[in-house]
């Protein structure tokens, strides 16, 4: 029998009306006696603006509207998915499912959806648990959607950690075909630095307990996140018998143009090969490798055939590589 294989045939984004620039944060965080710059901002992040969802708007609104935008353009209709998989930290409720909930919105019923929680690894997680089930055989058509609203998670009096990130959703496709597609996955998790980044709150006995906000310590992040993205992405591409040379476009997780940089570094590839949105999008978390993505192949940048290094890296702690000919 021929081997089943994935491969991405749409990728579609979805971002709040709202972007706020570094300015107009430092402006309304100062009414709270929070003082921040953009001068401080751009230096150590790279970020100058992020989107911030209006009131009522939900993760499940945002990642619908990613979702159309990849089966747009993949030209499949809804109705023909049986699998959705939505990587979230931000889910509308405890339960059900993001992706239950996306799937009614989306008028279909009937294939598997579920929640995937890897935090900002959450979409290279979500990729690598469809290809796998798309490779038995018994699915054929998924929804990857990495769609996240962390402005409701966000301390804004903390400075460390409220001007870093963003709101959004980003979407692909991925269906069965006979040629890949994805080339390799591999993904990981070091439960002991779970403290570095949590969002440590919890519903219970009708109220919240503990911390509802995010928590960070953004050194022991940076360092570990430079190191585990450059070693993923040797694993995957060892695994699929390829070289860093052979890699067109690396799209890491956009927390920080600091650690795409040297991310890039380590690997040998040039900085105009890594596909930078975060100076736009701010951190998205789980939505930030698919909003990159689709940003680059709406530029006309990313062409098919090309090869994409997605990279995922945050709470938990987790990480992951998933290595794509496009
Ligand atoms: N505006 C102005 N000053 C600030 C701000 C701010 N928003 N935030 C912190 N500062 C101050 C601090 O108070 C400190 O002042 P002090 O020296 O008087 O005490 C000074 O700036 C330096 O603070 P550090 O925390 O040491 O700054 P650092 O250079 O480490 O930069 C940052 C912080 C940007 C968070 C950095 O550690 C980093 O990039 N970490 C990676 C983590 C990351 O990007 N996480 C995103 C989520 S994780 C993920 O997605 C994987």
């Amino acid at each position: 029998m021929a081997r089943i294989y994935s491969r991405i045939t749409g990728t579609g984004a979805a971002l709040p009306a709202r972007a706020v620039s570094n300015g107009e944060l430092a402006r309304d965080l100062a009414k709270r006696g929070v003082e921040t710059s953009d001068e401080w901002i751009v230096a150590r992040t790279g970020i100058r603006q992020r989107y911030l969802a209006e009131e009522g708007l939900t993760t499940t609104e945002l990642g619908a509207r990613a979702a159309e935008a990849a089966l747009a353009a993949s030209g499949a209709p809804a109705s023909s998915v049986d699998l959705i998989v939505v990587a979230t930290s931000t889910p509308d409720h405890i339960f059900p499912s993001t992706a239950c909930l996306i799937q009614a919105r989306l008028g279909i019923a009937g294939g598997a959806a579920f929640d995937v929680q890897a935090v900002c690894s959450g979409f290279v997680y979500g990729m690598t648990v469809a290809d796998a089930l798309i490779r038995t055989g018994v699915y054929r058509r998924a929804l990857v959607i990495g769609a996240e609203l962390f402005s409701r998670i966000l301390d804004w009096n903390d400075r460390t950690t409220c001007v870093l990130f963003g709101d959004g959703a980003g979407a692909v496709v991925l269906e069965a075909a006979n040629e890949p597609g994805v080339l390799a996955s591999r993904l990981h998790a070091d439960g002991s630095q779970a403290q570095i980044l949590c969002t440590a709150g919890r519903i219970a006995q009708g109220g919240v307990q503990g911390d509802p906000f995010l928590r960070m310590d953004g050194q022991a992040v940076f360092k570990l996140a430079v190191g585990v993205l450059d070693s993923s992405a040797r694993e995957v591409l060892a695994d699929a018998g390829m070289d860093a040379t052979q890699i067109d476009w690396l799209i890491p997780h956009q927390a920080n143009v600091r650690i795409l940089n040297a991310t890039a570094k380590k690997l040998g590839l040039s900085e105009d090969k890594v596909v930078v949105t975060v100076e736009r999008h701010g951190n998205t978390s789980a939505a930030s490798v698919p909003l990159a993505l689709d940003d680059a192949v709406r530029a006309g940048r990313i062409r098919r055939g090309q090869h994409l290094m997605l990279q995922g890296v945050g709470g938990g702690f987790t990480w992951g590589s998933v290595l794509v000919r496009f």
